[in-house]
């Protein structure tokens, strides 16, 4: 394949310093030429020291600095080795007010500190029921790719189906390949080398043993992994089944 697989850990607000030495120690064990694999945990644990194992934050902040107290800017994030930078996870999106104009513009902010943004999107139950998929997720990539100045930059994009989220419902593989295909042929209305090159990660109650069939979808290029990132074990099967 042209895309190298990623696996990303979203521990969201779990977590702890044992667990990521645990992790570590792990994940360190992979073959990183076949599957890549970045940790996001809680925001005070990235500057701990993960031997090489890559790091990624939840979230960043719009402003590069000043008066806004409580938030993470993007420079910080790359001084303490983060590389990557999930933006506009669904739970952002829904209780802490992100809109497609706030998530585009922390992607820019994430460019703008040399860090790759992973961008989230994804439909709600009712969304999908009303037969909107691909409209929103078409609404939600474009807001971003819009106003991105060049398409070289390199960004990742999640599909999470917000109703397969924390819900032990996933997505059936072939539902998930069907957005993943039309996500990239969004991209490929930007740029062909753009849709050969992006990967797009599923996510949404991926475990070890659903993860096999997901990863081997032509369109999908890896996984978001939630709740199943906090288990050792659980998540160091899910790499070893991207690969
Ligand atoms: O970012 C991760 C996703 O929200 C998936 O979470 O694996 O617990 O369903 P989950």
């Amino acid at each position: 394949a042209i895309r190298l697989p990623l696996v990303v850990a979203n521990w969201k607000l779990n977590g702890d310093r044992q667990l990521l030495t645990e992790m570590v120690q792990s994940i360190k064990e992979l073959d990183a030429e076949k599957v890549e694999t970045v940790l996001c945990p809680p925001y005070v644990y990235l500057n701990e020291n993960t031997d090489g194992v890559k790091k990624g934050a939840q979230s960043v902040a719009i402003q590069e600095s000043g008066a806004f107290t409580g938030e993470i800017s993007g420079r910080m994030l790359r001084d303490v080795g983060c590389q990557y930078v999930i933006v506009g996870h669904s739970e952002r999106r829904a209780m802490f007010g992100e809109s497609n104009d706030t998530v585009a513009k922390k992607v820019l902010a994430t460019l703008a500190a040399g860090l790759i943004p992973i961008l989230c999107v994804g439909e709600t139950d009712e969304q999908r029921e009303a037969g909107e998929t691909i409209a929103v997720i078409t609404e939600q990539v474009k807001s971003v790719l819009d106003v991105l100045p060049n398409y070289s930059d390199s960004i990742v994009i999640a599909y999470e189906p917000v109703w397969a989220i924390g819900t032990g419902k996933t997505a059936t593989s072939e539902q998930a390949e069907e957005v993943h295909l039309a996500i990239r042929k969004i991209l490929a209305g930007y740029s062909q080398e753009l849709a050969d090159l992006t990967r797009i990660l599923y996510g949404g109650s991926v475990k070890p043993d659903n993860s096999e069939e997901l990863f081997s979808k032509e369109n999908i290029d890896g996984g978001l992994i939630g709740g199943a990132s906090l288990d050792v074990e659980a998540f160091t099967n899910i790499c070893k089944n991207a690969v």
